[in-house]
């Protein structure tokens, strides 16, 4: 059998050499000097389908996933990230596919080369026990997790290799079918919208979810649980899906419940401020105790929330509204707009830290002006959050206080430099150029630079690229923002530790 299948193997490459089709094998990574053997190059997703039962009883997964794509180049063969399971079937326009695995790399060989510019479906079947993957820097428990009741499937920078055979990175953004079957007793909840149940092998139920927006691969998000479940519609119309965890109760879920009522009137506030409607056509929260999930994370259409972001309420507005405005704001600063490079990830973070504060601002709180007046005024020179270059972080600094603090910082920054008119022209255009597809921090500078005709050269190189305590400029006086004393700002510098502190978010 084995000896059958190495020389079939071997008869399917001569073929394609001798064809004389100059095909080449697609890379291992997607360029990306941070993680590169996350991604791949030579092809491009236009849409996962994939088919996924789990049975929370042993933790076994069977999957089948279809992938359509495009072949960018003329390819002998391609390269999936895919951690774990056993690999059953690969079919490359309905013919069986030779392949080989080394580490997460899936190299999958068709019978005969896909063609430059040519679209294909490639399905792959699978199965086993998810591996377990944890977080780099923190060691927190991310991709495919078993929980008390279920499991989620969520993670940044990479989560979608630990379930699904996929191009993980966020350059590769595509659409997403998911049908997963669960026994009856679970449900199951996803990105985008709910394509209601059927009934699946005796006992299981198969739920469906369609999120047809582009989505890169690390914002898809599984919740396997007991959840209670709630749709329901903003005052503009725009349905919800929120999944509580069902074990929450009391004064802890009224608490979230509040946060989570007020999505539409933060989607509101949001898309005045940037200048730009809510980028998707739904929106909701997946809810789930502490453990083993420790973050918030911006999965498209639908962040996923740890229920600690509720246990503490000495934050200034009361509750966990400031992590569901985050969460809210990279709808459009880093699911709609993604990422190229991972090291441009300030435009993720310190987006989304600067549209919370605006609005925590504007709620009783501190907004981005006292947070930059306090940080610039309270932290010395020796603070550790001055010594990150924030535009190129390093894979260990990327979620470091600084990539959050000091990239608001910079959107603050640039404010006072260029005046609230050209600030929100700058944005709005940021937000509309880019929307649907990805951006750079180059790209953003050149915006930046054309909306106000300012040259900021210097400014971005202070604020992004240099690992100094950038010098307190003189709009930051006692007072100038009035809430510039010193008690304010020990006040902010203690609340943004502790927030970051909780949780990754
Ligand atoms: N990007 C997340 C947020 O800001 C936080 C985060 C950083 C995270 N690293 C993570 C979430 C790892 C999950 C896993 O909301
Ligand atoms: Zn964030």
């Amino acid at each position: 059998m084995l000896v059958v299948a190495l020389v079939a193997g071997a008869a399917w490459a001569s073929t394609a050499e001798a064809a004389g089709d100059g095909c080449a094998a697609g890379a291992a990574g997607a360029g990306d000097p941070y993680f590169p053997g996350y991604g791949n190059g030579g092809y491009d997703v236009g849409r996962y389908d994939l088919d996924v039962a789990y049975n929370p009883a042993n933790g076994n997964l069977r999957g089948r996933a279809k992938l359509r794509a495009r072949a960018t180049g003329t390819l002998c063969s391609l390269n999936l990230d895919l951690l774990g399971f056993a690999i059953k079937r690969i079919r490359v326009r309905n013919e069986k596919a030779r392949w080989s695995r080394h580490g997460q790399e899936l190299t999958v060989s068709p019978r005969r080369p896909l063609k430059r510019g040519k679209r294909f479906a490639l399905t792959v079947r699978y199965g086993g026990v998810p591996v377990e993957f944890r977080d780099l820097v923190t060691g927190v428990p991310i991709g495919f997790t078993p929980t008390g009741d279920g499991a989620v499937a969520t993670g940044q920078p990479e989560s979608a290799a630990t379930w699904f055979p996929v191009n993980d990175h966020p350059g590769d953004k595509a659409a997403y079918d998911f049908e997963i079957e669960v026994p009856d007793s679970y449900g199951v909840v996803a990105n985008g919208k709910p394509k209601g149940t059927e009934p699946g092998q005796p006992g299981w139920t198969v739920w469906r979810w369609q999120a047809d927006a582009p989505m890169a691969s690390y914002l898809t998000v599984l919740g396997v649980g007991d959840w209670d479940a709630r749709r329901w519609r903003t005052a503009d119309g725009l349905p919800v899906y929120d999944a509580v965890d069902s074990t929450i109760t009391g004064a802890h879920r009224t608490e979230i419940d509040s946060s989570l009522a007020k999505q539409g009137a933060i989607l509101d506030f949001l898309a005045t401020e940037i200048g730009r409607p809510y980028p998707f056509d739904t929106v909701g929260a997946i809810v789930d105790p502490e453990r083993p999930i420790l973050f918030a994370l911006e999965t498209q259409t639908r962040p996923i929330y740890a229920a600690i972001f509720w246990l503490d309420n000495s934050f200034q507005p009361a509750n966990g509204d400031y992590v569901v405005a985050h969460e809210l704001a990279h709808q459009w600063f880093g699911d709609d707009i993604a990422l190229r490079r991972w090291r441009d990830i300030w435009l993720n973070e310190g987006f989304a830290t600067y549209y919370e504060y605006l609005w925590v601002g504007a709620h009783g709180g501190l907004g981005p002006e006292q947070l930059f007046d306090a940080l610039l005024a309270g932290l010395p020179a020796d603070d550790p959050i001055w010594s990150v270059e924030v535009g190129d972080p390093g894979p260990e600094e990327m979620f470091s206080d600084a990539v959050y603090a000091r990239g608001a910082m910079t959107l603050e920054a640039l404010r006072r430099e260029v005046g609230d008119r050209d600030f929100g022209a700058i944005v709005e255009r940021w937000a509309r150029d880019r929307a649907g597809g990805h951006g750079t921090t180059g790209q953003f500078i050149r915006i930046a630079e054309a909306e106000s005709g300012a040259r900021l050269d210097d400014l971005f190189e202070t604020w992004l690229f240099t690992a100094e305590k950038p010098p307190t400029p003189a709009t930051v006086r006692a007072g100038a923002s009035g809430r510039g004393d010193a008690a304010a700002g020990r006040q902010a510098i203690e609340d943004l530790r502790r927030r970051l502190a909780l949780g990754a978010y």
